[in-house]
């Protein structure tokens, strides 16, 4: 068949117009999309895709069942042909995802770009900021490690001193009384299956509002009398962006080879680690749990998520009981804070 033959055919299968579709996603983006700081959303977009993919060649050989799935890891790290790097993908890009997220939501924040009309691109992003970081603690419980055991442990622990649903919620989580295999079955189903089905879900609807409002026009000093001009996203933005996906792919085979994920020792429901330590990100709610409390820091740590989801309208309303913007201050104290514990807590032993 030849390419026009082949081109009527498709078109006659599928009556939709390539002018309308290319229209569609030529959206104009202002120009300050040409820097990679201020286009941070792609960046999460590009990793959870490498997510699904290493994600998918995983779950081939791993098996979600506390007898095998320690056993079934290090299979896939010291046996599978590649299996070495596709874990150390899938654990890099988690790490780089969790970053591009906050570094995108920060940007965000410091630009005042979730203020109206966008609350709801706000609450539908820090929701998923929310999800990737319940991505990173599931999926670090799937190796069985010791850590991931007592790691899962404390959670279900943390989670009884919420008040009145704590209790029903532990036992949800746990699949039980104990930690287990219920336990594992279940973080493996909100891993492989619901949170990516939420995440995508709220990504259509974060983008959906992305595309519906346009990204905010910023001014800039240098050029705030000047109107500000534009650019294609469809090929030259999208052309940025697969730009930016070749460098990240680069940088991650070199952290999976250079830094490859390791294994500690099984997982010994008997024997409890000297020293239980969270990924990264949960270290700053860990070091606010051993200062406050578990009763405190709960609910403290639950309020603060609340703000955080409904940011925008809290903005609003602290701006209307003291007619001044308390956005920036607001917004450096709690970085400082998050950034304070978080440290404190990689230097404690
Ligand atoms: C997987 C996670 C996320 C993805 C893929 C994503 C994607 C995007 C993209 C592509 C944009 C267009 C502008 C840009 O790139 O900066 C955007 C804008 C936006 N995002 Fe996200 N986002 C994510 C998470 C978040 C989070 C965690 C927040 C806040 C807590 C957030 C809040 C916003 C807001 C308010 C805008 C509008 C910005 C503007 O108009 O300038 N997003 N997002």
């Amino acid at each position: 068949m030849s390419t026009r033959g082949l081109m009527g055919f498709l078109r006659s299968r599928f009556p939709v117009d390539p002018e309308k579709i290319t229209s569609s996603l030529n959206e104009p983006v202002p120009n300050h999309m040409k820097r990679w700081w201020w286009c941070l959303g792609g960046t999460p977009a590009y990793l959870f895709c490498v997510q699904a993919i290493t994600g998918i060649l995983l779950t081939f050989y791993y098996v979600p069942e506390p007898s095998a799935a320690y056993e079934s890891v290090a299979h896939i790290t010291f046996e599978v042909p590649f299996g070495w790097w596709v874990r150390g993908i899938h654990k890099w890009a988690a790490n780089f995802m969790i970053v591009a997220v906050v570094l995108h939501a920060l940007r965000v924040y410091f630009t005042g770009a979730y203020r109206k009309p966008r609350e709801f691109t706000w609450v539908t992003g820090a929701i998923i900021l929310l999800i990737t970081m319940v991505f990173g603690f599931t999926g670090y419980s799937l190796v069985y490690e010791q850590l991931s055991y007592w790691g899962a442990t404390v959670a279900a622990e943390l989670t009884t001193a919420a008040p009145l649903i704590g209790e029903p919620l532990a036992q949800i989580i746990r699949g039980g009384d104990e930690v287990g295999a219920g336990t594992l079955t279940r973080f493996f189903v909100f891993h492989i299956g619901v949170l990516p089905t939420a995440l995508v879900l709220l990504l259509v609807v974060h983008l959906g509002l992305v595309r519906a409002h346009g990204v905010t026009e910023l001014k800039f000093k240098v050029d705030a009398k000047k109107k500000v001009q534009h650019f294609s996203f469809f090929p030259d933005h999208l052309l940025t962006e697969i730009g930016i996906g070749l460098v990240l792919i680069t940088v991650l085979s070199c952290f999976a080879v250079i830094f490859p994920a390791g294994l500690g020792e099984a997982a010994d429901p008997l024997t409890t680690p000297e020293h239980i330590k969270p990924e990264w990100y949960f270290f700053f709610t860990f070091r606010w749990l051993k200062l406050a409390g578990l009763g405190t820091a709960v609910l403290s740590l639950g309020f603060a998520g609340f703000v955080f989801v409904f940011w925008p309208f809290f903005d609003r309303l602290i701006e209307r009981l003291t007619r001044r913007n308390l956005a920036v201050p607001i917004g450096v104290l709690a970085v400082l804070a998050v950034l304070a514990l978080t440290i404190w807590e990689a230097l404690a032993h």
